[in-house]
């Protein structure tokens, strides 16, 4: 494996305090993994160096055709010290698969590896311990050769940078209001939306504004041809318990297969729930809303962990869920997945890397 070369900063930033609300993504640590890949060279380089400002050409293709991808997962400081990530192998594996498709060179396992345990351990002291924080992970490549010419890159930069976060969604762990969006989509399948990548989202924004608007957190995504199956909800997968089974979108190329999504699926199955991943259609959603059988709909993803729903609007209907608080199932997922990230319950699944 190569050698990661370590530079530290010699002008170190201030490290938040525990008041400090840490709203998410805003504030970025001393340090930041980068490495190169130049055609017929392969990947070379590693390195950690002090976070610093990136010098590209402006005719870099990234700027031009959104070649990237990107990843997110988080380290936690346990009460006896110890420093935990949780299933990284599953945000690796999942990288190198958007990498596939999205024509960048795969990055080898054990180096990503290596260098997500060595930023981290470098840029500790950074890692909050307050209820509800965590040090949120970005790993990302962009395409680097300054051409405007539509054709994969030979160039490319991998960083991973660092962010002392909390809770991803300002209502925390409160229910949520939910938009079904039948205007916009996120994704069709066999377009890019279960790759990672920046384009997905800026796909969502025009309809997030549309529900913040009204009222709304986030939307809720139907697919992009009949605009009747559910698909996934914000930046998150979705989950519905529907008499007492757990119900959630099956992988079909367009929705993007969370760490967290596929976390809940075991959880829910080692505790005996009965999961279904399959279509899940609007209509069969009202008629379990208007019925009572809508018990609980949370959505899933490393940001937030668990967001529970409260209420969902579609067209002219608006259906709370239960009683609009939350949902049992969802609090023991939140509570029973935070507490094995945070070292307090036992990882009986090994999905926790020191
Ligand atoms: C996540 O839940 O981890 C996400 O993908 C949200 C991220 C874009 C901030």
């Amino acid at each position: 494996m190569l050698e990661i070369k370590i530079e530290k900063t010699t002008n170190p930033k201030p490290i938040p305090d525990k008041d400090n609300p840490l709203v998410f993504g805003t504030i970025f640590t001393d340090h930041m993994f980068e490495m190169d890949y130049t055609d017929g060279k392969g990947w070379h380089d590693p390195r950690i160096v002090p976070y610093h400002n990136l010098e590209l050409e402006p005719s870099a293709m990234v700027f031009h055709y959104g070649q990237e991808m990107f990843e997110g997962l988080k380290a936690y400081k346990t009460e006896d010290g110890r420093i935990l990530l949780f299933r990284p192998d599953k945000n690796i594996e999942r990288a190198n698969h958007s990498n596939r498709r999205l024509m960048i060179p795969e990055i080898p396992e054990d180096i990503f590896m290596e260098a997500i345990k060595q930023v981290v351990k470098i840029d500790e002291a950074w890692i909050p311990t307050k209820e509800g924080t965590s040090l949120y992970i970005r790993p990302f490549v962009i395409a680097t050769d300054p051409f405007l010419g539509v054709r994969p890159s030979y160039t490319y930069k991998f960083m991973i940078i660092l962010s002392p976060v909390g809770a991803y969604y300002p209502e925390g762990l409160d229910p949520v209001k939910i938009w079904i969006e039948d205007e916009y989509v996120r994704a069709v399948r066999g377009g890019i939306g279960e790759a990672k990548t920046g384009g997905n989202y800026v796909a969502s924004m025009a309809s997030q504004m549309k529900a913040h608007e009204e009222g709304y957190s986030q939307v809720l995504w139907l697919d992009g041809v009949e605009r009747k199956y559910i698909e996934e909800v914000g930046a998150m997968n979705i989950f519905f318990k529907i008499n007492g089974t757990v119900v959630t979108p099956m992988l079909n190329g367009s929705i993007l297969s969370g760490v967290t999504r596929r976390t809940c699926i075991e959880l829910c199955k080692s505790w005996g729930v009965p999961v279904e991943e399959r279509k899940v259609s609007v209509d069969e959603l009202e008629e379990a809303a208007r019925t009572g059988a809508l018990e609980e709909v949370w959505g899933s993803g490393t940001a937030a962990v668990i967001s529970p729903v409260g209420h969902l609007r579609y067209e002219d209907d608006v259906f709370q869920i239960g009683d609009g608080g939350i949902g049992e199932l969802s609090q023991k997922l939140y509570d029973t997945v935070t507490g094995i990230q945070l070292g307090k319950i036992e990882d009986k699944f090994g999905w926790t890397v020191e």
